[in-house]
């Protein structure tokens, strides 16, 4: 048995990865670390309780990290704070978590000499015109808009500097937005999802126009798993599924046709302040060189990834309910 240690494995990406883990890469034996903010949530992982070991902690207190990597041959590392909103409302807890707990990281793993998989984001590179064909790459200049996106940036610089000067043997990877189960309420589709399961309408930030490039989280935790056994020690990969959709179109109104509602049924709220425009990965080198194939791609793997997650949300509202209503009245105030 290998020793693998989750950060952030109660949230939503890390949740998945663990179940996906267990099922498919029974060899591990996962040991997750998560502080329980209010998006890590024990809930996500009660199926395999008996199949983990649970710690919860914070990867920013040194000493614990230490003694978890010296106890694990492979860290892969979810925990950070991640919704942009409320990067915009309070950037400190971002600058903490994923800056500094990734630096924690860092240090551990360079003590122990242990390698490390970095998750981060496409954000990190900013965003791309409506009308610009070009899509993100693994040499595309890091140009980060948000609190969020500046601080996933200066975590890969780090790992980056970590692995050049000291040798830490690590991989990165930049992934798509993802959706799929167990996703905060917070974010978009989940929370136009329980909007509708609630009888209200779905709420699209200003135009709508934006683009996103979705994938679904069971694609991006195979690429990560795939990474982690064939990836090249020091290298990069971007993780995308090609399934780049407007906001408003692609997203909410297949949405709102998958849950039997008028494509129109949505209102317009507030724009997000710096809101990125489009995002868009090439992902090629992952299929090239590692041989990745999405399951859930073009406009039909979508629609099933949407109509799963759907479900899921329709058959757990005991899981969704409690973060409701504390989510929607932050929202009220930010006038979205
Ligand atoms: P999430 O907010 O759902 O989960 C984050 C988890 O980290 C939570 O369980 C939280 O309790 C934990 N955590 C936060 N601060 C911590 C700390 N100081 N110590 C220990 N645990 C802490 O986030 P997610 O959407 O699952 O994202 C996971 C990772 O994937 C993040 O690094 C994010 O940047 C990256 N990512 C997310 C997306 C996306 O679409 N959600 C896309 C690309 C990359
Ligand atoms: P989000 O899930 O916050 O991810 P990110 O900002 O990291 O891409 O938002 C995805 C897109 O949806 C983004 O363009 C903002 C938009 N959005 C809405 O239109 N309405 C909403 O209620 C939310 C939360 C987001």
């Amino acid at each position: 048995m290998k020793k693998m240690l989750v950060t952030g494995g109660a949230g939503f990406i890390g949740s998945n990865f663990v179940h996906y883990t267990l099922k498919n890469h029974p060899d591990y034996q996962v040991t997750v670390i998560d502080k329980l903010t209010y998006a890590g949530n024990p809930a996500n992982l009660s199926a395999v309780l008996d199949k983990i070991e649970f710690v919860t902690g914070d990867i920013c207190d040194a000493e614990l990290i230490d003694r978890l990597v010296a106890d694990t041959d492979i860290v892969v590392h979810f925990a950070a704070e991640s919704h942009n909103d409320n990067s915009l409302k309070d950037p400190y807890p971002f600058v903490e978590t994923n800056i500094i707990g990734t630096f924690r990281i860092l240090e551990a793993v360079r003590n122990h000499g242990k390698r490390l998989h970095h998750i981060s984001t496409d954000e990190v590179f900013g965003d791309l015109e409506l009308d610009d064909p070009n899509r993100f790459k693994e040499t595309t200049p890091y140009n980060p808009s948000s609190p969020y996106s500046a601080t996933k940036a200066g975590s890969d610089h780090l790992v980056r500097a970590w692995i050049r000067s000291f040798g830490v043997q690590a991989t990165i990877s930049n992934c798509s937005n993802n959706y799929g189960p167990f996703q905060h309420v917070e974010k978009f589709i989940p929370r136009q999802i329980t909007e509708i399961l609630e009888d209200r309408q779905p709420k699209l930030y200003g135009t709508g126009e934006n683009v996103r490039d979705w994938i679904h989280v069971d694609d991006h935790n195979s690429a990560v798993h795939l990474i982690i056994e064939k990836g090249k020690i020091g290298d990069t990969y971007i993780i995308g599924a090609d399934n780049d959709h407007t906001n408003n179109k692609m997203v909410i109104e297949m949405i709102l046709e998958l849950m039997g509602k008028p494509r129109d049924w949505y209102e317009h709220v507030n724009d997000r302040p710096g809101h990125d425009l489009r995002y868009a990965m090439d992902s090629s080198k992952l299929h090239s060189e590692l041989g990745w194939e999405p399951q859930f791609t073009d406009n039909n793997g979508m629609e099933r990834g949407l109509q799963e997650t759907i479900d899921w949300y329709k058959a757990n509202p005991d899981w969704w309910k409690p973060q409701k209503a504390e989510t929607e009245a932050k929202y009220k105030a930010a006038g979205h």
